[in-house]
């Protein structure tokens, strides 16, 4: 079947019905990463990207196929399903493109080829590639992530976690948003056997993914630069030296997201449009968000609104936002006290 997305036309097989990846026979293509795709387009532009990208797993390769037509950059194509590589030769004609198409475990390609982007994008957890494609970037090179083992990051599988990302997550207003620190810090961790280090471009979560992009910087002192940024958080979201029984991480506690690289979204594409302003709004923040609801059930009041509580924590001085990680939940340097006291008035 023919489909399309942003400028490109292709052929591939629909996964589930539009919202998470699902089973299906043939080469997958799951619309619902639309955005994602939209967003990669929009930042690569942002920052005119220059030089090639590998698409490390590219299915159809529509990421690939979008960010060479929409970005005019060269990129590779890689999947080790020889049926996808059939599929994106396919689809590279039926866009007049040329690029190479490798049909490899990427891990191997990347021990072969240096590369100025390489995007990951496996079925569930990225953890078992980042080291692999670390290896293959050259210096200043962007690493993009893609995460969708959202259950074991979160925490809801607190073994899966600690057993891929060595970390410890736990249900909290503040739990997406630690699954990415969590999976940032990771890679911090890894770049840092490499003698490389992280500047974090842009990170996220929508829908049933994380996606974190990376700039690599390599030297020892750029590793022991991001790896200090690698701490552990305390059950009230203070950042610690070492663990203790309650606390989360290790985790990334720098920025989630670097303003000045965040592209300016077409209002007509909303959803993308919301998720970049609010994240514009909170990237300065600090860590963790106050929980509105166990506010409210602190105060014993009705749930005051969200945008109301952030104006009077605003007009007070405070920094104050939403957040793309939790509808109720607000990003504010406030104390928890002061802000039972902002509801009680408000
Ligand atoms: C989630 S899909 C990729 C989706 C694609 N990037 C897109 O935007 O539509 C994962 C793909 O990675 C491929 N894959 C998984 N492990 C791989 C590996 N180690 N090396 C190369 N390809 C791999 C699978 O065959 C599959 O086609």
């Amino acid at each position: 079947m023919i489909l399309e997305e942003g400028k490109i036309a292709f052929e591939g097989q629909i996964s589930g019905k539009g919202k998470g990846p699902g089973k299906i026979d043939g080469v997958f293509y799951n619309p619902a990463m639309k955005l994602c795709r939209d967003l990669h387009v929009a930042l690569f532009n942002k920052i005119n990207f220059k030089g090639c990208m590998l698409d490390a797993m590219s299915a159809t390769g529509i990421r690939g196929l979008r960010i060479a037509k929409e970005c005019n950059v060269t990129v590779d194509f890689c999947d080790k399903n020889p049926e996808a590589v059939e599929l994106i030769t396919e689809n590279l004609k039926l866009n007049k493109l040329k690029a190479d198409v490798y049909r490899k475990n990427a891990s191997i390609l990347l021990h072969e080829k240096l590369y100025d982007a390489v995007d990951i994008d496996p079925f569930g957890s990225p953890a078992p590639y980042i080291l692999t494609a670390l290896n293959g970037l050259r210096n200043g090179g962007i690493l993009a992530i893609t995460a969708t083992d959202t259950g074991a990051l979160c925490g809801t599988y607190q073994k899966a976690c600690f057993r891929r990302y060595k970390a410890i997550n736990r249900k909290s207003i503040s739990s997406k948003e630690f699954a990415l620190r969590i999976l940032t810090g990771f890679t911090a961790r890894q770049a840092a056997l490499l003698d490389m280090g992280i500047e974090v471009i842009l990170g996220y979560y929508e829908g049933h993914h994380f996606r974190v992009y990376l700039k690599i910087h390599r030297g020892a002192n750029r590793a022991d630069k991001s790896l200090a940024m690698v701490k552990h958080v305390s059950s009230d979201f203070q950042i610690i030296n070492h663990s203790t029984p309650d606390s989360y991480g290790p985790m990334w506690t720098g920025n989630i997201a670097d303003e000045k690289y965040l592209p300016e979204i077409n209002p007509d594409n909303k959803k993308l449009y919301k998720l970049i302003n609010i994240l514009k709004s909170e990237c300065k923040g600090p860590l963790g968000l106050q929980d509105l609801v166990k506010l409210s059930q602190e105060t014993k009041i009705n749930m005051p609104k969200r945008d109301s509580i952030i104006e009077l924590l605003k007009s007070k001085g405070f920094f104050a936002s939403q957040s793309i990680f939790s509808p109720l939940g607000i990003r504010t340097d406030a104390s928890k006290s002061v802000c039972l006291e902002i509801i009680s008035n408000a």
